[in-house]
């Protein structure tokens, strides 16, 4: 059976992916106290040690207003900590699948962003995860990169869980319209990269290998923030 490293179990993807690799894997999976990702030392013992044949990095620095304020914590883990787990993964032959976003573009196209378009970080978090990109791309390891957009579950803070705390404790929120996304639910995403790395079956590495590249995974809707708040308080009766 595949043998599976899930790394930042405890994050809104990380947690969705550890209930459904289960089904399909053997999974190892641990959280910040058991592998701190910017740690080289950390990073080759536990691969070396674990021997997977696919690690899934599902850690992050997603504070992106914070990642103005705080580059280097966003370099460590999006930049730093990925050119560790892609070397790592090579070192030990195992597949690499983490997540970047869409933040690497402008948001300047009208109509959805497909994988060949130009990148144009206009933030430090777009530009630490595109750098992220390009030490997995330059690291030699086989490896798939899933961008994705506006993730949420009601176990982490996000979008959805920010805007339920204000709506009960505020008769009027201001929501911004001008930021649009594709909403994508966490479980959506773990199912989806279950799917995936189950595609190979027995031989999940050389599957997957044949396979590599940066591959854009996210709910088919395109919403404001606005239209996300309405939808958000249509379905649970709030207006
Ligand atoms: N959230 C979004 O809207 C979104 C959109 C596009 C792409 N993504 C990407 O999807 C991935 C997962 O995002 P998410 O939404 O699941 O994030 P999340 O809920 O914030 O989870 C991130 C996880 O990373 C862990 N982590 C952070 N620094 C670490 C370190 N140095 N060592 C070990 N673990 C560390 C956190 O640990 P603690 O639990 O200890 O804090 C947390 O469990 C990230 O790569 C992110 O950039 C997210």
């Amino acid at each position: 059976m595949t043998r599976i490293l899930l790394v930042g179990k405890k994050g809104q993807i990380g947690w969705e992916l550890f209930q459904s690799l289960g089904r399909i894997a053997v999974v190892v999976a641990t959280d910040r106290s058991e592998l701190n990702v910017t740690s080289r030392q950390d990073v080759f013992r536990v691969l070396e040690t674990v021997k997977p044949d696919i690690v899934i990095n599902a850690t992050g620095y997603n504070d992106v207003d914070g990642a103005e304020a705080n580059r280097e914590d966003a370099v460590s883990v999006n930049v730093l900590a990925n050119t560790l787990m892609a070397a790592a993964s090579r070192q030990v032959k195992a597949f690499y699948l983490t997540y970047s976003t869409d933040y690497v573009f402008d948001g300047h196209k009208k109509i959805p962003y497909i994988e060949s378009d130009q990148v144009n970080p206009l933030n430090v978090y777009g530009q630490t995860k595109l750098d992220g990109e390009t030490a997995i791309i330059s690291s030699g390891a086989n490896f798939l990169i899933l961008r994705t957009s506006s993730v949420f579950s009601l176990r982490r803070p996000c979008f959805l869980t920010s805007f339920l705390r204000r709506a009960q404790q505020a008769a009027q929120i201001q929501v911004r319209s001008d930021l649009v996304s594709s909403p994508t639910s966490a479980r959506y995403l773990a199912e989806i990269t279950t799917q995936i790395v189950s595609m190979g079956k027995d031989r999940s590495f050389e599957w997957l290998s044949k396979r590599k590249g940066i591959y854009h995974l996210a709910g088919t809707g395109i919403a404001s923030r606005f239209e996300w708040a309405q939808a958000i308080c249509t379905s649970l009766n709030l207006m």
